[in-house]
């Protein structure tokens, strides 16, 4: 007998799963102890990477007292650019390799400690930058030894950085978001204080809430990983591995934390919401780092890609842009609706989880209830009302299929098969919800 059900055995489909663990510090107070941390991992020349904007604020007064009171040498760094290029990532090898760094802290958002990852790698092991880089883009050549020890500390929560080897980039020439991808990148420890998400505009509250939302959502309904193809060689089992009972724990839990303190961590927020937002943001990254993500997220690269003139507020940004967490959440609802049938007795518990009452929905309606659950909580935290609230219309589905169909490892790990009249149908009914 299976876990659960859903991780019936299929002919070909895999019988094993892999789980991978962060080493995280959580709660009040984290930062302070990070000087103590550096140490014990070794550290005595550090590269401090700073978020421009963090390093006005007293959570990084609260970093450099804490490496100060250790007697550790940090040189701060906050050249970064809020969506990181080739270009920020080749500037930040080059500072590390001048510096001749043991150690790096990164204490920021997604952007930040993907910078810090990079920095470590291309000045531990230099290379030429495509090296390392995705195929086809780059040659993916293996990360050829351990790195030198990084302690992320995010000031956000939702991108899980600190929980991934991952470090993506926009490459400015190819007009492509890819990135660099191994065990190797992932933080030596992530370090979680609640406290630094009180300084958040309510739009990124809400964004990031509903990206960790997704993270969890579309992991705990991702094809189980005993449908996926098993690899002749167990080596090569993929990170995005399916929907696993390990993942399942904590995307569960993490979808629960949303639903309970997202509404009201926008409108009228208390220290427990940061709390729970953050402990949510840290389980769903372990669910989707053992899981992987879906459709929502595949179609999310070309929302943000081909954006034109939707310019966001609460974001120190005059460009236009859509937040990530936005550029998901917009296609969520019409996915749900889609995938319901696949799984409704997991879309059932998502939707009860996210406070919908679900007494008296049939499980055909599952995918629905949640769409209409998801679209009250987009209302109630001044979402944009899908696709068009962010600048698109009618005649902008082509395009954004035709971007999005090439996200193959995100699109086969739906619960079931998403192609381009399937992509077309999906953005059309995400065009507007209310
Ligand atoms: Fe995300």
């Amino acid at each position: 007998m299976p876990l659960d059900p859903y991780f019936s055995p299929s002919a070909d489909g895999d019988t094993a799963f892999t789980v991978e663990a962060p080493k995280i510090k959580f709660g009040d107070g984290a930062l302070g102890e990070v000087g103590k941390d550096a140490k014990a991992l070794g550290m005595t020349r550090i590269a401090l990477f700073c978020d421009p904007k963090i390093a006005e604020l007293p959570a990084a007064e609260t970093v450099q007292t804490a490496l100060r009171a250790e007697g550790l040498d940090a040189v701060l760094y906050t050249d970064l650019e809020v969506e990181p290029t080739d270009g920020s990532f080749k500037a930040a090898a080059d500072f590390a390799i001048d510096g001749r760094f043991d150690g790096y802290i990164s204490l920021g958002g997604g952007s930040t400690m993907d910078t810090a990852k990079a920095a470590n790698l291309y000045a531990t092991y230099p290379d030429d930058f495509l090296a390392y880089v995705n195929a086809p883009i780059g040659a993916a050549k293996p990360v050829p030894g351990p790195l030198k020890p990084h302690i992320a500390c995010p000031t956000t929560f939702g991108t899980a950085s600190e929980c991934t080897g991952i470090a993506i980039f926009d490459l400015l020439e190819m007009e492509a978001k890819t990135g660099v991808a191994s065990p190797r990148l992932r933080p030596a420890l992530g370090v979680l204080d609640p406290g630094v998400l009180r300084t958040l505009p309510a739009p990124v509250i809400a964004a990031n809430g509903f990206d960790v939302f997704s993270h969890a959502f579309e992991s705990l309904t991702a094809r189980p990983y005993s449908h996926r193809p098993k690899a002749d060689d167990p080596m090569k089992r993929p990170l995005s591995q399916g929907a696993n009972p390990y993942s399942d724990i904590a995307c569960q839990e993490a979808i629960r934390l949303v639903g309970a303190h997202l509404v009201r961590a926008v409108n009228d927020p208390q220290d427990e919401d940061y709390e729970a937002l953050m402990f949510a943001g840290m389980l769903a990254g372990i669910g989707f780092g053992n899981a992987g993500c879906h459709v929502p997220h595949a179609m999310s690269y070309a929302v943000a890609g081909l954006v034109e003139d939707y310019v966001p507020e609460g974001w120190s940004t005059n460009e236009p842009m859509v937040p990530h967490g936005i550029s998901v959440i917009v296609n969520a609802p019409a996915v749900f609706r889609m995938m319901g049938p696949a799984c409704p007795e997991r879309h059932l518990m998502g939707a009860k989880a996210m406070g919908a009452d679900v007494s008296e929905v049939a499980p055909a309606d599952a995918g629905a209830a949640l769409a209409d659950r998801i679209i009250e909580m987009m209302r109630a935290t001044g979402m944009p009302n899908g696709l068009s609230g962010v600048g698109y219309a009618e005649a902008d589905v082509a395009n954004l299929v035709a971007k999005s169909a090439p996200q193959r490892r995100l699109l086969d790990n739906a619960p079931k098969a998403v192609r381009e009249p399937e992509l077309e149908t999906l953005f059309r009914d995400a065009l507007r919800y209310w």
